[in-house]
């Protein structure tokens, strides 16, 4: 997988967790602890899972709760660095999902060896839509997060991200009657 996302593991314990704890993380992953982390040099998958696995047992963190922080991270302010036109043209998590494709093309473009999930999405009825999630990884649980922490960022309508099978995920909107009424 790509720097990126070590380098956002990085961040977000230095900034969240203090300096220390990430020398401790480093020292007991299998991660060379004096080579440069570059955001689109590619790190072997094994690797990067392994620095999220210490990360996670240094931190005490649960797999969901690691997942949240990485997401909130990655989304709030990894993801506008990375993508700035992308948060310039949505203004709401729907729309933002419609983007993902587009923006995972992007990275695929962009960064040589990327190779990010395919993600298809599919609206079941007006507030419901499903994705569908393709990769050579096992990491639909991350993407769950990283579609709570979407909500989160645009303070909207997300109501439910429930895990159907290892590649299904239904996303559940508030209801756009429901939002009308509730604002009269
Ligand atoms: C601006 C926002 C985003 C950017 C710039 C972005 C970009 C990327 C990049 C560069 C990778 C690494 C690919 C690689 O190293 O091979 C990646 C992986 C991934 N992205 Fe995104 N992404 C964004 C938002 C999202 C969102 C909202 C979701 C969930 C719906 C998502 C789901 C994933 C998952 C699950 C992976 C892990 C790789 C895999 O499972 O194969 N991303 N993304």
């Amino acid at each position: 997988m790509k720097g990126a996302f070590l380098k956002c593991i990085k961040e977000l314990v230095i900034t969240q967790h203090g300096e220390d704890q990430w020398t401790k993380i480093l020292a007991t992953s299998s991660y060379p602890s004096n080579k440069p982390i570059m955001a689109t040099a590619t790190v072997p998958d094994e690797q990067l899972f392994g620095v999220m696995k210490e990360a996670r047992k240094i931190l005490r963190m649960s797999k969901n709760q690691f997942y949240d922080a990485f997401a909130d991270y990655w989304i709030c302010i990894y993801g506008p660095r990375l993508s700035p036109r992308h948060y310039d043209e949505a203004t709401n998590s729907r729309e933002f999902l419609t983007m993902l494709d587009d923006i995972h093309g992007r990275a695929r473009r962009r960064m040589r060896g990327a190779t990010p999930p395919n993600i298809e999405m599919r609206w079941l009825d007006e507030d419901t839509v499903e994705l569908t999630y393709n990769s050579e990884r096992e990491l639909i649980l991350m993407m769950t997060a990283l579609v709570r922490a979407l909500g989160r960022y645009f303070d909207d309508d997300i109501e439910r991200v429930d895990l159907i099978d290892d590649k299904t995920v239904h996303v559940g909107f508030v209801s756009i009657a429901d939002d009308v009424s509730a604002a009269e």
